[in-house]
């Protein structure tokens, strides 16, 4: 028998088709965006990354349910196509694209900066653009070119659009992280692009697990303010993530993901779930799996004190930039 008779007997094309069913059934989310009828008209809200993969879909969401939707993109072309797509399947004109490029640290001041500006109010934050797979690189700023985009830009947007979200309270930062910050670790040299092995996606899951360590901090330090702060999980999402690894992994990837993966839809879900079910007002400092439970994150993300050291040591590299 040859390979390809295998994989084209009955019995195994029955019995993938059957085990990806009951891995769908599994993994069905306990929310579901369709059955939520929050409205959104009079909200703000950016959603980095949103030309593609779960941001564009975390943006339509929100377009549907009437808010303002920025679409915070660092390309004109894919985030333009967006923005046509997301107006003409909503009927919302209210969506708009703000080029930033989170890598550089100039181009967060400056789209931050655009916002404080334009904006009067800002309700929801979703730091969802991110990057794995990136060779070594460093910035013109000095740092890891993953630990930019994934942790430092989004950190220092976050942190520059605080005293408007503020002011907009109740508003909600969610900050799309992933189960493989499990395996991550804290090196504060990392950030400088130094003791890093440029392995699979090992890069990737120390800045995931920084924005999980940073969004607790923050959460804590902003309690009082009306403003929460969460990290999610989205799940196992056929996207364009794996763009930057070589080709047999992203066949492989989505090969097998078209059996037992997400599509970028239902990815989109569990950063919904935080960004607008009502049950979770006021609930801040929190982890949630791709099916909206609560769920708690690594020991590392939960050390209250190193915690407290990141959030300096990153407060330190970008108030200097
Ligand atoms: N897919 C998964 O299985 C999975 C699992 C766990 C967590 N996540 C997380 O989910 C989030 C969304 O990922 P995705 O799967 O939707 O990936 P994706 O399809 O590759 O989308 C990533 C988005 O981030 C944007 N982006 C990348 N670098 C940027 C930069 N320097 N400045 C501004 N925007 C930048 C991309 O813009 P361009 O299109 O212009 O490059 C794109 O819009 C990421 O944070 C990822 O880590 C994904």
């Amino acid at each position: 028998m040859t390979w390809l008779d295998f994989f084209c007997h009955p019995l195994w094309v029955v019995s993938t088709a059957l085990l990806a069913a009951v891995v769908r059934l599994q993994r069905r989310p306990r929310w579901d965006p369709r059955t939520c009828d929050v409205r959104l008209t009079g909200k703000t809200a950016i959603v980095t990354g949103a030309n593609t993969g779960i941001g564009k879909f975390i943006a339509l969401d929100f377009a549907r349910r009437g808010a303002r939707v920025i679409l915070a993109c660092r390309s004109e072309t894919r985030g333009t196509a967006a923005l046509h797509e997301i107006r003409a399947k909503t009927g919302n004109l209210d969506v708009h694209l703000r080029l930033v490029d989170l890598s550089c640290m100039d181009s967060v001041r400056e789209f931050a900066g655009r916002i404080l500006k334009e904006e009067k109010a800002l309700h929801i934050l979703v730091n969802n653009a991110g990057v794995s797979g990136l060779p070594k690189e460093i910035t013109k700023d000095g740092f890891e070119a993953s630990f930019a985009t994934n942790h430092l830009g989004p950190f220092l947007l976050t942190n520059l659009l605080l005293d408007l979200m503020k002011s907009s309270s109740p508003s909600r930062i969610v900050t799309v992280s992933s189960v493989n910050h499990k395996k991550g670790e804290v090196d504060f040299s990392h950030f400088h692009g130094e003791n890093l092995v440029y392995c699979m996606d090992q890069v990737y899951n120390h800045t995931k697990l920084h924005n999980i360590i940073c969004t607790n901090e923050l959460a804590r330090r902003i309690k009082e303010t009306g403003i929460t702060a969460n990290s999610v999980h989205p799940g196992v999402v056929m996207t364009e993530v794996l763009r930057h690894y070589p080709r047999w992994i992203r066949w492989s990837f989505n090969i097998i993901g078209f059996f037992f993966f997400k599509s970028p839809e239902e990815g989109a879900v569990s950063p919904i779930y935080c960004a607008v079910a009502e049950e979770l007002e006021g609930v801040t400092g929190k982890y949630f799996h791709s099916d909206c439970s609560l769920v708690l994150p690594a020991p590392l993300a939960r050390d209250a004190a190193l915690a407290v050291k990141d959030f300096e040591v990153c407060e330190r590299l970008t108030s200097k930039l």
